[in-house]
Formats: structure tokens, sequence, C-alpha cells
């Protein structure tokens, strides 16, 4: 089995080192090769996405993805931004099924901001559509205003829209996920506004009816967004759209307070997927040794239960976190009084020790 390595920029080379040296660690032995992607991708071959490193994207059974992006390019043109990596490998390989657990770690109750009772044992999983709604919808761009109060002036517009087939088929992601883990499921829309998700609500509740097992409620985005910080642990499996699904994931992912924690996964139709950690390049920390590498190495986990079918070494991996939790070793980003601080080599090299033992 063959893995693309897409370490990118900012901390991405160094989060993503510690986790192939816990894939190395184990028994099993994969096949990696590594190529750039973001602004390494437009230092190499002038694109962020170049050729290459797409086609080894499409080749390869799952992609390993630390992070894109830096503030010395924000001046280039949109099309050339580190950004148009990740969002063109989503569109190139259908990757419309956006996996995003915000679980708080019992050793870290205390970097919530939220209160340790509101938070503690939080176990939620956000399933963001991905390929859809107002990121790829066209027409886009900016335009002469053609009519009323602003006629005549620049501007700018995006399409929100939404096909049948791709919220039946997140739907059914949703649907199935729920049903493994409580057999809760919400969807969350603005259909009071709009029509694209008048459109989604009533495609999940057709789809519902194919899993009467599941129980399924529908939230406006608003209150979701309410009832994240209120009564998080009130949710178990979200499903939405891309858009939506940006902004409550990264809320969801602050309830842990550690952000640094947290895996993801993007799969297509056949479980071939791309793993990255939830957070961004973090470029004012880049090259410290500092940042966090366990949400890298828990995507690489992911990576090897939803894509590689290899559950117990991902099991394996999961065990082995905790474990340096519960001995004590923290990255400064979730660094408490007496706890040891430790760099990104350490705690990786503590994964992989534990992992023998
Ligand atoms: C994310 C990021 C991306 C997104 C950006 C980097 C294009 O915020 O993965 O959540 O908006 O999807
Ligand atoms: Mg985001």
């Amino acid at each position: 089995m063959k893995i693309a390595i897409l370490p990118g920029d900012g901390i991405g080379p160094e989060i993503v080192t510690q986790a192939v040296n816990v894939l190395n660690a184990l028994d099993e032995k994969f096949e990696m090769e590594t190529a750039p992607v973001g602004g390494a991708g437009y230092e190499a071959s002038g694109h962020p996405l170049p050729d290459a490193t797409l086609k080894l994207a499409q080749d390869a059974d799952a992609i390993l993805f630390g992070a894109v992006g830096d503030w010395k390019y924000d001046t280039l043109e949109r099309a050339l931004r580190p950004e148009q990596a990740i969002l063109g490998l989503r569109k190139n390989l259908k990757l419309f099924a956006n996996l995003r657990p915000a679980i708080l770690y019992p050793e870290l109750a205390g970097a919530s901001t939220l209160k340790p009772e509101v938070v503690s044992g939080l176990d939620i999983l956000i399933i963001r559509e991905l390929t859809g709604d107002i990121y790829f919808g066209q027409p886009r761009g900016m335009r002469e205003c053609p009519d009323g109060p602003f006629k005549g002036e620049r501007e700018a517009f995006d399409t929100m829209r939404y096909a049948e087939t791709e919220i039946r088929r997140i739907a059914h992601v949703a649907f199935q996920t729920a049903q493994k883990r409580s057999k809760r499921l919400t969807s969350v829309d603005k259909a009071n506004v709009l029509e694209t998700f008048q459109f989604w609500k009533d495609i999940v509740t057709d789809v519902h009816k194919e899993y009467p097992d599941v129980a399924l409620d529908h939230m406006y985005i608003d209150n979701a967004a309410m009832q994240l910080v209120r009564a998080p642990k009130k949710f178990d499996v979200i499903v939405t759209g891309n858009m939506f699904g940006d902004i409550l994931s990264d809320e969801a992912s602050m309830l842990t307070g550690s952000i640094g924690m947290l895996p993801s996964a993007s799969l297509d139709a056949n479980n071939k997927g791309l793993y990255e950690p939830s957070h961004g390049s973090a470029p004012d920390i880049a090259g410290k040794g500092v940042a966090n590498p366990l949400a890298t190495i828990l995507s690489a986990a992911m990576m090897l239960r939803y894509s590689l079918g290899k559950t117990e070494q991902a099991d394996r991996i999961e065990a082995a976190v905790k474990k340096v939790l519960v001995q004590g070793l923290r990255t400064p980003d979730i660094y408490e009084a007496g706890t040891t601080k430790v760099g990104t080599a350490e705690i990786g090299q503590a994964v992989v020790s534990a992992l023998a033992n």
C-alpha cells in the first residue's frame, strides 16, 4: 500500500516527520513517497498543487497531509495561494466527506476555555460536506452591479448551491456513521433563509427514511453555533454543508482547547482519503520544534482505520498517544502546571516508544 506524504508549509514538515516515524515503527510496512504542496509546491514548481504532486496523490491509496499557508503568500493571486492546494486536492480526488472529530481527552480537561463540567468527556463528530456549496459554486467573481440601489458599482459575488446527489451521498455517510455511534444525528442548515439549505433539509429528511434507527434532528446554523458552546455534549454526530462545517468544526475543535490534538479525514466514495490535522500551518512557530504533532499522528491512525483497513494498528497508535498523555508529556499548546513540557520530536519519540511497549 502506498501513502502520499504531503508535508506542506509552516509546521507541516515537522509534524509530518513525527507521524511518518510512528508509521515506520509499526509491524506493517508502507511505501511512502513525499511531494511538495502549498507554498512549498509554489516554490518548487510555481503552483501550490504541482502536477506531479496531484498525480502522486491520485495514485496513492491514502494521503497524509501536513498543513499549507504562510503570510508571505498573501499577496499572490488567489489561484497561486497555498490554500488552493487543499481545495484542488478535495476537488480532483472527489473527497466529499470530511470527518472532524472533537474529542476531549480526560487528561486535557483543563485545556478548554469552557467549564470542565460542560466539556469533560466530549466526543462529537462533525461531518462536513467538502466539495460543494459556496466554496465551489459557479458563477463567482466581480462585476458591475447590474441594478438596485448600488447599480454601476463594483460588486463581488459567490454562488451557494447543492445538487441532490451531493446532499444524498453526504447524508448517507452521516447516517451510517451515526449508526456506528450513538444513533443520533443533527443536520445543520439555514432553511429559514436559504433555498439551498431548505433543499438540504428536505433531502436529509428523505434519506432518513432509510435509517429509521437513527434519531435525526434539524438545527439552524446560528442556533447550532450557540448550542455548541452552551451544551456541546448534547450533540453526537453533526452533518452540515461546506461553509457552515468550516465554521462549526473550528468552534468544536476549540471546545477541547487543544486543536493540536484533533485529526481529520476527507474521504471519497470508496474510502480513499486525505488525512490532516485540523489545525493550520502556524508559521509563527514553524521550525522551532515546539509544534504539537499529535493531531497528525492521530490523523495517521485515522488513515489506517478508514482507508487502509488496519484497525488494529490504528488502535495501537491511539493507545500510544493516550499513554503519552497519561505520562504527563505535553507540547506547549497543551501544557499545564504539573506536567512535563516537551518539544515536537520528543513527544513524537515518546509515542514511538509507547507503541513498542
Ligand atoms: C479548513 C480550512 C480550509 C477550508 C482553507 C484552508 C481553504 O479552513 O480545512 O477548514 O476553508 O476548508
Ligand atoms: Mg477551516
